[in-house]
């Protein structure tokens, strides 16, 4: 959120240090804004809904939508699209929770974003045992939970994954995927005319999950497992000097500061780039004949990283019900669709994004036409949460202000590193 002030954000950051939860649990202050307990009101009406969700990469999504429709002609569902990026996805769906509007029924929810939702009384809390949770990936469950409540449906997972040039590496002699940064270096030092490597470095939500990836694949933790800042240490500032001295040396080309996910996967599709660090759903939409000079030439692989296999990050999108909607019965049915079986198996097939549910990934049909899934399954039981925090704007505000002030070499990455500490240790009490 670029546009919002320094000083509107040291603000918020200033009256957010009492009211932080610790990952997995809850503060007095929680426990107050949740006093009034329980789902918030039975889900009941039927009519007309809408699904607000970021900007529909896929291609997909009208598809599965239309497939409600036919189905539920008095009860249809309409895409409301937000845009692209991850942080203005959040201020619209935080706009219209603030104004109690009913614009929106269904919202696709960040991962990072369930516990500020939920604590606010924004979304509805979900009847558990409506759903066979046992079905789906452990891991995505719990980033659609707060306080040990259901508040969205997991939809779709996320984990970052290496995507690489195989058709280069087979031509230069290299018969594996790097697993550590030093190997990946050495193998763009042996091909030439490409850049090295890439990921999404503009300041937003997407530069989190990156600095997190580093600094998790050096051995570190941004959060330790007792729930305290830990970013002023040897392994944090190997996981960012990794980032910066990439951007130093060329390894990583100056046009990532800017990029997101799509100027990326633009970047990676245009042929010139050997290896870049993206979620699954680029899979399919890279492999397909048009504009991509990468059709059938690529793979993916678990990221690298400093000693041995990195960590990605854990991502994805929730269904959860806006407690300012009406026809909550129709929207609770919606969510029902959207995560069943045939709805994610027909969406993975059609787009390559991540589904939530585990058999999916061992279906040897899928396999077939999908090779990468078994990397993916892994992958994502390797992947790292970030903090599940309600407060967790002014904690990912913290950490993109502090890792782009390193890689634009503003501070230094120990200066950057030690400020981070300091901001994360007002917001985050265990
Ligand atoms: C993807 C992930 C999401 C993450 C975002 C960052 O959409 O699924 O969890 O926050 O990327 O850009």
């Amino acid at each position: 959120m670029a546009s919002v002030s320094r000083m509107t954000r040291f603000a918020v950051i200033a009256a957010s240090v009492a009211v932080v939860a610790a990952a997995c649990g809850g503060s007095k202050s929680d426990d107050k804004k949740d006093a009034s307990g329980g789902s918030g009101g039975a889900l009941t009406g039927r009519g007309p809904i809408t699904l607000a969700t970021g900007k529909d990469t896929s291609g997909n999504l009208q598809n599965l939508v239309n497939t409600w429709n036919q189905q539920h002609p008095k009860e249809q569902a309409r895409i409301i699209e937000l845009p692209e990026d991850a942080d203005a996805q959040r201020q619209q769906m935080v706009q219209n929770a603030q104004t109690k509007s009913n614009a929106y029924s269904v919202l696709n929810l960040d991962v990072v974003n369930t516990a500020e939702f939920a604590a606010n009384r924004w979304i509805a809390q979900l009847p558990k045992d409506q759903f066979d949770l046992s079905k789906f990936l452990p891991a995505a469950v719990k980033t659609g939970e707060y306080r040990n409540n259901l508040y969205a449906a997991p939809w779709k997972t996320d984990s970052g994954l290496l995507y690489y040039r195989k058709d280069q590496l087979d031509k230069a002699g290299i018969k594996e995927p790097p697993k550590t940064w030093a190997e990946m270096q050495q193998d763009c030092s042996k091909i030439k005319g490409f850049n090295c490597y890439a990921g999404q470095f503009e300041k937003y939500e997407g530069l989190t999950v990156n600095f997190s990836e580093a600094v998790n694949s050096a051995g570190g933790q941004v959060v330790d497992d007792s729930g305290k800042p830990n970013v002023n240490t040897p392994q944090a500032k190997q996981g960012l000097d990794f980032l910066v001295n990439g951007f130093k040396s060329g390894m990583i080309p100056k046009e990532a500061i800017s990029f997101k996910e799509e100027e990326s996967r633009r970047a990676f599709e245009k042929g010139n780039l050997l290896f870049y660090r993206q979620w699954p759903y680029a899979y399919a939409l890279s492999n397909k004949k048009g504009d991509s000079k990468v059709v059938d030439k690529f793979a993916v692989a678990p990221l690298p990283g400093l000693n041995g296999p990195g960590a990605p990050t854990l991502g994805g999108h929730n269904l959860a019900i806006s407690q300012f909607a009406p026809n909550k019965a129709t929207a609770l049915d919606f969510i029902k669709y959207l995560t069943s079986e045939q709805t994610e198996r027909a969406n993975l097939i059609a787009s390559s994004e991540a589904p939530t549910l585990a058999s999916l990934y061992d279906d040897p049909e899928l396999q077939k036409k999908f090779p990468y899934l078994p990397t993916l399954k892994a992958s994502l039981l390797n992947a790292k949460p970030r903090p599940q925090v309600v407060r967790y704007n002014d904690v990912t505000t913290a950490i993109e202000e502090a890792a782009y002030s390193a890689l634009t070499g503003k501070s230094t990455t120990d200066q950057a590193l030690a400020d981070l500490q300091n901001k994360l240790g007002q917001l985050i009490t265990p």
